[in-house]
């Protein structure tokens, strides 16, 4: 089965919405830019080549930017990969992956980077089409696999990125950007980051992940970003962050979440810092066996602290959660720790039915106001207050979540090759 039809049989399918400010995918269809092919086999490549990078870099130069409405196409087969590129400013053109490409160099940076694009798909036509990044051989010390820089009216879809050395996909700032039916599978290891995003107008949807790091996660600075049907399939969990000084996130929604395994169902992650993150929902996730649950976290040791008193959190929702952490009393449920300088304004929990598989639970809040957990303080005075741990019995609403098939048990190796599904 398909990755589409697998999340779509068990996440109930809804039309992109609320958060989105506008269209988002390329404007002129897939057709209108099959005026002219430019395969890579015309341009010095070769199916089984050690590096491929050469010729798709010059298919791009001496072909897609010459015709208006072309295709960059790489046949199915396998090739090596160790000359990265970045294809720049092309307008109304396609990225036609139907191979997959081995990295075989461990320059930094990344493979496949496409910057300043307009109106632009990145697909594979058989499925088949993707990366393996070989991360293994240089775990967090190489390239990244694919980044979109400042691109506008695009999709990236239906290609599979493999264990990449450090994150699989980026998106960099840019707009109406469309990410959908992605297979991403990288190891049970921090650094191998699924799907970051920033900017303004982009739809993730649709995405598997595989890891140990983030799932989805969102980036200052961002607006109107939908992320839906994510599946993070024994990974890190999604997040808001790393958030530090000038911070300026807004129009977030995610929506149908599953987690299995791994870190948190969620994190809103910063350290000091300063500027806002606002108009946020967050609807119906289920997850089973994480570390934390929803965890607020703005004294995160895990990085350096800002300048700022802290990032205002306000107008947040978290509505229709559930499943369980494994001990609710180590690592609380649900957890809001707000920067005593910036205390979170407007933090709503509806309906939220996280547990612990120990059976016993805390949930901690600091500086929070809002309504809908056992610590949270209501009120319009928004005073910093000192940490508050409270005892919870198992929500009314708890049922233990379903488990999906094909769920990891755990992650994949970090030091020995993860196969390409
Ligand atoms: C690409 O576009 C940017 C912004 O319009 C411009 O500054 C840059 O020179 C262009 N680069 C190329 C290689 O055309
Ligand atoms: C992107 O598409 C929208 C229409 O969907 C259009 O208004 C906008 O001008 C396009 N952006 C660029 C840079 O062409
Ligand atoms: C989760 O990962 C495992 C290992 O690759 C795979 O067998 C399973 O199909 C994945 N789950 C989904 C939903 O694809």
């Amino acid at each position: 089965m398909s990755i589409k039809s697998l999340l779509a049989s068990l996440l109930l399918i809804s039309a992109a919405s609320a958060q989105l400010s506008g269209h988002v995918g390329p404007t002129s269809s897939l057709s209108a830019k099959q005026v002219k092919t430019c395969s890579v086999l015309d341009y010095g490549g070769k199916v089984g080549s050690t590096d491929i990078g050469p010729a798709i870099q010059k298919a791009f130069d001496e072909c897609v930017t010459k015709n208006s409405g072309s295709t960059l196409y790489v046949p199915a087969g396998n090739y090596g990969m160790q000359t990265w590129v970045t294809l720049k400013n092309g307008s109304k053109w396609a990225f036609r992956l139907d191979g997959l490409i081995t990295r075989t160099a461990t320059t930094g940076g990344n493979m496949i980077a496409i910057q300043g694009a307009n109106d632009f798909e990145f697909y594979s036509a058989n499925s088949a089409g993707g990366i393996q990044g070989a991360g293994y051989q240089c775990r967090n010390a190489g390239p990244r696999l694919i980044r979109m820089v400042k691109s506008t009216n695009f999709s990236v879809h239906d290609l599979i990125l493999v264990d990449s050395p450090e994150f699989h996909l980026v998106v960099e700032a840019g707009s109406n950007g469309e990410v959908y039916n992605m297979a991403i599978r990288g190891a049970d290891i921090g650094g191998s980051d699924g799907v970051d995003v920033w900017g303004t107008n982009h739809w993730i949807h649709d995405v598997e992940v595989t890891n140990r790091d983030e799932c989805v996660t969102v980036k200052s600075p961002a607006s109107n970003i939908l992320v839906e049907r994510i599946w993070c399939n024994q990974s890190g969990g999604s997040a808001i962050g790393s958030l530090s000084d000038g911070t300026a996130i807004e129009k977030i929604q995610y929506k149908n979440v599953y987690t299995n395994g791994g870190n948190q169902v969620f994190m809103i992650k910063s350290n000091k810092g300063s500027g806002y993150v606002r108009d946020v929902t967050l609807d119906t996730f289920m997850a089973h066996g994480t570390a934390y649950g929803l965890n607020i976290d703005q004294y995160w040791s895990s990085q350096t602290p800002g300048s700022g008193a802290g990032v205002a959190l306000s107008d947040i929702t978290f509505s229709n959660w559930i499943g369980y952490v494994n001990d609710g009393v180590a690592r609380p449920p649900a957890q809001l720790i707000c920067a005593d300088g910036a205390p979170c304004t407007g933090i709503t929990l509806k309906n939220m039915n996280l547990w612990s598989k120990t059976e016993k639970a805390v949930v901690k809040c600091e500086s929070a106001y809002g309504s809908g957990l056992a610590c949270i303080k209501s009120g319009t005075t928004h005073t910093a207050y000192s940490k508050v741990t409270q005892s919870i019995s198992k929500p009314s609403g708890y049922v233990a979540p379903t488990v999906m098939p094909g769920d990891l048990k755990s992650g994949f190796a970090t030091n020995a090759a993860i196969p390409t599904p």
